[in-house]
């Protein structure tokens, strides 16, 4: 027996349909035909350090997430790696030939010539990996890892635009914050659409009513900071400054972006913030900020976290329960 509910809660634990708290974190959310689709790092106790998982979760409503199970088992992708992570995995879905491509941050150490783990930073491998599956549930078949255009890649982040062509958002930390188009297969970043030279991670973008917003947050590690925000026409820019998406002080209610999800129902469109409300020192712990935004003429603005609804085939949401019906199984 648990306990399904119908509501969002912001901080709160979420528990799948089997009661277990989701393991997604650092994700994005696409839709394939009319089911909702959840990756994101695995970070469940007790996993085999050899490997590195990434999850996949799936739900009608956005709401309720039955767990697929690990879509990706990763082994240490490179010999020379050491202290290796997986970070903030991204699925695209190629519906040319009904495959679904994983973009996912690999970084770490790198041995020398004479196997000592250089002394750089623990993340100076700064590229992306990519894998491919024919099944969304996976298992992705890992491919390669590389630097995209030759460029540093640390956070990745993930925007498909009306016309379905496909963007990986990736930070380089010496020129700054980079869209950059995928092939027609995804399997490889073709074009630098902008570099945009802030120094931001956690990047995401929506188009909403004839213009582009992005959003990113400060490089402050685990630490939650003011996250901001930026419009242009184009992708290309020229984008406007970024500006704070909540009261600074609030530090993005504790949550740091992943993901900018649009629902397109039929009365409403919605936009989801999706943050992840970080626990370094218990990562399988750490929770998930998801909102609607309150957005429009250029203007968007992340409402004080409380629990609320949404109707995903009208699109519409309503923040005003303060708790929620819940639903026994
Ligand atoms: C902030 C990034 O956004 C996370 O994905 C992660 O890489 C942490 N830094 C590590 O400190």
């Amino acid at each position: 027996m648990w306990a399904q509910t119908d509501t969002i809660k912001p901080s709160a634990i979420w528990p799948d349909t089997h009661g277990g708290h989701i393991q997604a974190h650092g994700g994005g959310v696409i839709k394939v035909k009319d089911t909702y689709l959840w990756y994101g790092e695995q970070r469940t106790r007790d996993l085999d350090t050899a490997y590195r998982y990434v999850s996949c979760y799936a739900s009608k409503n956005l709401v309720n997430w039955t767990f697929k199970g690990n879509a990706l088992i990763l082994t240490r992708p490179d010999q020379n790696l050491r202290n290796w992570v997986l970070e903030r995995p991204k699925v695209f879905y190629n519906k040319k030939n009904k495959q679904y491509v994983m973009y996912m941050h690999i970084d770490g150490q790198m041995v020398d010539a004479n196997g000592q783990v250089n002394t750089a930073s623990g993340y100076s491998y700064a590229r992306v990996g990519v894998a491919v599956s024919n099944r969304a549930e996976g298992p992705f078949k890992f491919i390669r890892t590389f630097r995209p255009l030759g460029y540093q890649s640390r956070d990745i982040g993930q925007f498909i635009d009306d016309d379905g062509s496909a963007y990986l958002i990736f930070e380089d930390r010496p020129n700054g914050f980079h869209i950059a188009r995928l092939s027609d297969d995804y399997l490889d970043v073709e074009k630098d659409v902008c570099l945009i030279p802030e120094h931001m991670e956690g990047g995401a973008i929506v188009h909403y009513k004839g213009l582009y917003y992005c959003i990113g947050s400060l490089l402050t590690g685990w630490t939650p900071n003011p996250n901001k925000y930026a419009t242009a026409i184009s992708l290309a820019g020229p984008w406007s400054d970024f500006k704070d998406i909540a009261p600074p002080e609030q530090r993005t209610y504790g949550s740091q972006s992943t993901m900018l999800l649009k629902v397109e129902g039929a009365k409403q469109t919605t936009i989801i913030y999706m943050g992840d409300i970080w626990k370094p020192s218990a990562q399988w712990d750490s929770r998930y900020l998801w909102m609607p935004l309150h957005i429009g003429d250029g203007q968007l603005a992340l409402p004080q976290p409380r629990p609320w609804t949404i109707n995903v085939k009208t699109g519409q949401t309503n923040t005003s329960q303060p708790a929620g019906n819940t639903i026994q199984h």
